[in-house]
């Protein structure tokens, strides 16, 4: 697939996916930055991470600057990742329907969730760990309480240990689209690279086109598997590697 370069969207999460190989994270790093200085090309993060811990990964790895920051699984937008200020009309959108004060109260019955520490607890973003089997016979049990009692969440589980519980508007693939509407760039010029089950949403939203990294997790190859489309392309190299190999694949590098 060749395509005119030009100024396109590109969308990454930052754990496993742009962060894993560092000398191919600086080849890739070094590409879009000159992409940037040419086209105007955009470069976001979109990452699990609460704004605390996305600090620290981009310390330890001289992360460029985005030209914005997805964190918290979709549910915090910042267009300076050092801004305390999420963007409030993201925020009004995930609003309708989520309760934190009832969804903490109804994950606290049961047990198996562990809490997962205090700075991943966000606004729209609860988080707990447990473990794949439990998981198997837990999550459906929380999610009819939810439903019980009238509220629209989003369980997402990762990495065969994490479980977020996200407003139903509230995931990486629709603050994708919020940014691409934002700055006017149609969804054949956005491009989102992942590696787990928080990623799917990116996927599996509309026609962006996808790249799936080759050390991607058993939730995201499943789910390729059985939703596999043209837009999306299964990398064979693992982390930036990966990317690369989709971005020329699909003709914006
Ligand atoms: C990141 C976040 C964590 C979340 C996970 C999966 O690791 O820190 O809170 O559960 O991503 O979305
Ligand atoms: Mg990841």
């Amino acid at each position: 697939m060749t395509k005119e370069k030009g100024q396109f969207l590109f969308i990454t999460d930052l754990d496993h996916t742009f962060v894993g190989d560092s000398e191919a994270l600086t080849l890739l790093q070094a590409l879009l930055g000159e992409h940037r200085r040419a086209y105007g090309t955009k470069i976001v993060y979109a990452t699990g991470r609460s704004p605390q811990l996305y600090q620290q990964l981009k310390v330890e790895q001289s992360l460029m600057n985005p030209d914005a920051l997805v964190t918290s699984v979709g549910t915090e937008i910042y267009y300076q990742d050092s801004s305390d200020i999420p963007d409030s009309d993201w925020s009004a959108i995930l609003a309708p329907g989520w309760n934190r004060e009832i969804v903490a109260a109804t994950a606290a019955e049961f047990s198996e969730l562990v809490p997962q520490p205090e700075s991943e607890q966000r606004p729209f973003k609860l988080s707990y760990y447990i473990s794949p089997d439990l998981a198997a016979h837990i999550l459906p049990q929380v999610e009819s309480r939810l439903h019980q009692q009238g509220l629209r969440v989003k369980l997402v589980y990762s990495g065969s240990q994490d479980l977020d519980f996200l407003p139903q508007n509230g995931n990486k693939g629709l603050a994708m689209q919020f940014l691409g509407k934002r700055w006017g760039i149609p969804p054949e010029s956005i491009v989102a690279c992942g590696d787990s089950g928080n990623d799917i949403a990116l996927f599996a939203v509309g026609s962006e086109r996808g790249i799936i990294v080759g050390n991607a997790k058993s939730e995201l190859r499943q789910w390729y598997v059985e939703n596999r489309k043209p837009e999306i392309y299964l990398a064979k190299a693992n982390y930036a590697r990966g990317i690369l190999e989709g971005l020329k694949y699909f003709g914006f590098l």
